[in-house]
């Protein structure tokens, strides 16, 4: 495994492999890296001949008074964990690298039209700090495929639309979420969970497989059963941020006639904020709402 952290020994190398007429995938991560992670990699050894993580926790994706600072970075289990799942290249720059001009007034890549809903109504300006990190590690990498995970699934549609529109040539992949034994969705974040919270903490998920079930036998409930599970999470000790019933092709509010839908929520436990979302195929278009 190579490891590189300037972006000049990473054009070269990936240069010397496209010469060579090898594809290459891409796995952008924030590190403290878990099996959620590494099934992405394991895709991209799939898919490509040579594949590469990058490591880098970004600072303008974080709010004020997020958990910038407190990130858990874990860089040498992390290089352990990927060198024994076969990774090719591991990217991990600092800073200064990738901010040559500071973060302040970098230049933002904004994808307008889903940025501001769901997540992004909590989080202003999350999402043009994610597209614009990984606008830069595309352009740097110039891979034939990156690998997303589906847990962040407004994150996946935000950057294929920022693909689509950019004219990124590169194809997005989504992959699905990794849960612990109990289903609670592997992260990162679920490090800041106390025992006593982690202990709850599944009943996210649980509560979204309930609401998932109940849309498939009777989808015209929509708001009853948003509002249900919001009050199924506060029991629970969480604080709700969005439960929300979406078209699953645009996250658009369910309308008559779509049938491909999902159920995105975020809740925040203790210092934690988690999410997640089941997708709901239903056998019949929805009729109205
Ligand atoms: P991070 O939270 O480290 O996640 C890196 C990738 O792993 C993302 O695509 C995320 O969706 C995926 N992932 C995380 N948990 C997962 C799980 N339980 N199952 C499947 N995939 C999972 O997402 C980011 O970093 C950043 O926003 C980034 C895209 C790197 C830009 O900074």
């Amino acid at each position: 495994m190579i490891t590189n952290s300037d972006l000049k020994t990473l054009r070269h190398t990936l240069r010397d492999w496209r010469r060579e007429g090898l594809s290459i995938a891409l796995v952008p991560t924030m590190g403290n890296l878990h099996e959620g992670h590494i099934s992405l990699l394991a895709r991209a050894r799939e898919i490509a001949d040579r594949s590469v993580v990058s490591i880098f926790v970004n600072p303008i994706q974080f709010g004020r008074g997020e958990d910038y600072e407190r990130y858990p970075s874990t860089l040498d289990a992390d290089r352990a964990k990927l060198e024994a799942a076969g990774l090719d290249l591991l990217f991990a720059p600092n800073l200064a690298e990738l901010y040559p001009g500071g973060i302040e007034e970098d230049t933002r890549v904004t994808v307008p039209a889903l940025s501001d809903i769901l997540c992004g109504e909590f989080r202003p300006g999350h999402f043009s700090g994610v597209t614009t990190v990984v606008s830069k590690l595309f352009i740097n990498t110039q891979p034939d495929y990156a690998l997303f995970g589906e847990k962040d699934f407004q994150q996946v549609m935000v950057i294929r639309r920022m693909v689509h529109d950019l004219l990124f040539p590169v194809e997005i992949i989504g992959m699905p979420i990794i849960r612990e034994a109990d289903g609670l969705a592997m992260s990162s974040r679920n490090s800041y969970l106390k025992p006593e919270e982690r202990r709850v903490a599944a009943g996210i998920y649980a509560s979204l497989t309930r609401a998932a079930e109940e849309l498939r036998v009777q989808a015209q409930a929509i708001a009853v059963l948003e509002s249900r599970c919001q009050e199924e999470l506060k029991v629970l000790g969480m604080r709700p941020e969005y439960i929300s019933v979406r078209n699953a092709t645009d996250l658009t509010l369910p309308k008559a006639g779509d049938q491909d839908l999902i159920i995105l929520a975020a809740a925040w436990l203790g210092g934690a904020r988690l999410i997640d979302n089941i997708r709901v195929m239903l056998a019949q278009p929805l009729a109205g709402c």
